[in-house]
């Protein structure tokens, strides 16, 4: 799905539709046994192997498409279903699945997610394929939270030169127009007067002015759950310029607004019983005569001074100041998302995002909804004496450490020193991107992590 979407991929249930049937592996031998006649000998003669997210589909005697097989994991995965929709050819097809393998609403949520691609600049024309699908209400609660993800990834694909930090802050107003939010903007200069001053500082290079969106949404009386993204539409390093390969990828450096955005409309559309804040500081660290520079040190929002070790180290400054704002109201969870540092992709890779927290049951359930939905996280410590690390010159703090340890993990001690009244906190250091493509998860941009956020939220505070 994409807010490009040719065609809906879900069809309704009664709709006129081609079985596909679902087993495990070691339920092959029976199928064969039970299905029998054409479509075994079919499968045979085409050297189907019955391993998960393999995929068989076979004609009837006519030469028509009759029917189709998936085998899925053990246990099954929602990826299985992506990995079907991935194989099958046009058509509108209906899950076959006698023995429960696969609970609806994660097939549907499997499927929505592979049916996503970005076709805003070049149209790649793909067979239409359906499910057929009863909308439950765990059901329908899985689409829209596909849907949401669908414009977290188009707002990573679109490139800086068409989201700036000015559109960024124009597609979450309309997400909350849509959802009845209510959202304020700060732009440019008013952010010094409204003392943001790191957000200024970060976007005040650009001819295209920083801001920082903040969107509020539920039932005052309910618990308080306040995102915040990281909303760098591009990163050129600033002064510290980066080299041009490290350049290259930077339009996805909004990945945790986008992220966060997603996650927002996700509860939105869902009715999470939860009073949603949103805050994105959305800017572009350019180069020009206007550039903060290293050594410039700057009072931030909440009183600490700030020393500039490295203008490439912009993220955790403008995520300074709106997590200041986060806690002055003192919610009952803040939640962030940044694609913050390289030293995270060194240290887990790209599929791995990278969680932090000082609390250890908040750890463990997004860690479970991670598991439960093959969506994992991995956590690193907030271990404390690499505050060495960045202690400023002639500044409390330094943006960035003054050796090459631990980048991860300094980045986010330095976050946590604008966290202060909030209990419950934590900071994802995502990659934004799918670097290599999977079932459910094509190539490029990506709201990282944002299903198992969600599970997590929906079982703390229920719809
Ligand atoms: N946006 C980058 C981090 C990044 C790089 C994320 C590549 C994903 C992929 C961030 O603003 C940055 O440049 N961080 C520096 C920090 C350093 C200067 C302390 C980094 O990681 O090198
Ligand atoms: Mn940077
Ligand atoms: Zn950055």
């Amino acid at each position: 799905m994409t807010s490009d979407a040719m065609h809906d991929p879900f069809a309704p249930a009664d709709a006129p539709s081609l079985p596909v049937r679902l087993i495990r592996a070691d339920q092959f031998e029976r199928f064969r046994d039970e299905a029998g006649g054409p479509a075994v000998r079919w499968l045979e003669a085409t050297g189907f192997k019955p391993e998960p997210q393999a995929v068989g589909v076979w004609p009837d005697a006519d030469g028509n498409l009759a029917g189709a097989l998936l085998v899925v994991a053990d246990p099954p995965l929602a990826w299985d279903v992506s990995a079907l929709f991935d194989r099958l050819p046009a058509g509108t097809w209906r899950l076959d699945d006698p023995d429960r393998l696969v609970p609806p609403a994660e097939a549907a949520y499997g499927w929505a997610m592979a049916a996503y691609r970005f076709e805003r600049y070049k149209a790649r024309p793909r067979p239409e394929r359906r499910l057929a699908i009863e909308r439950t209400a765990d059901v329908e609660r899985m689409i829209r939270l596909a849907s949401a993800i669908a414009l977290g990834r188009d707002l990573v694909n679109i490139p800086a030169n068409d989201l700036g930090p000015e559109e960024l802050a124009a597609a979450i107003a309309g997400l909350g127009e849509e959802q009845g939010a209510r959202v304020e903007t700060i732009v440019g200069d008013a952010l010094l007067e409204h003392n943001f001053p790191l957000i200024h500082a970060v976007g005040a290079a650009s001819d295209r002015p920083p801001r920082l969106v903040d969107l509020r949404w539920g039932d005052p009386a309910a618990p308080m759950v306040t995102l915040v993204g990281k909303g760098v539409c591009f990163d050129t390093g600033g002064l510290d310029l980066k080299p041009a390969a490290a350049m290259r990828t930077m339009k996805k450096d909004m990945g945790g607004a986008a992220a966060m955005t997603a996650l927002a409309g996700a509860i939105m559309a869902t009715g999470l019983n939860v009073r949603l804040r949103l805050l994105v500081p959305a800017v572009e660290n350019a180069v020009s005569g206007r550039a903060f520079r290293p050594g410039d040190v700057f009072r931030s929002r909440k009183g600490i001074t700030v020393e500039i070790g490295n203008t490439d180290a912009e993220g955790r400054l403008v995520l300074a100041d709106a997590l200041a704002l986060a806690d002055e109201e003192n919610p009952e969870l803040i939640l962030d998302a940044a694609t913050l540092t390289g030293a995270a992709r060194v240290a887990l890779g790209p599929e791995l995002p990278v969680l932090f927290t000082p609390d250890d049951t908040l750890a463990r359930d997004i860690q479970d909804a991670g598991e439960r939905t093959a969506d994992p996280l991995w956590r690193l410590p907030l271990h404390q004496p690499y505050r060495k690390l960045i202690e400023g010159k002639i500044a409390e703090i330094d943006n960035s450490g003054a050796k090459p340890f631990a980048g991860a993990i300094t980045a986010a001690l330095f976050l946590q020193s604008f966290v202060g009244e909030t209990r419950l906190w934590a900071h994802l250091d995502i990659f934004g991107i799918n670097d290599t493509p999977r079932p459910g998860r094509p190539q490029g941009g990506e709201a990282t992590a944002v299903r198992p956020l969600f599970e997590m939220l929906w079982r703390r505070f229920g719809g």
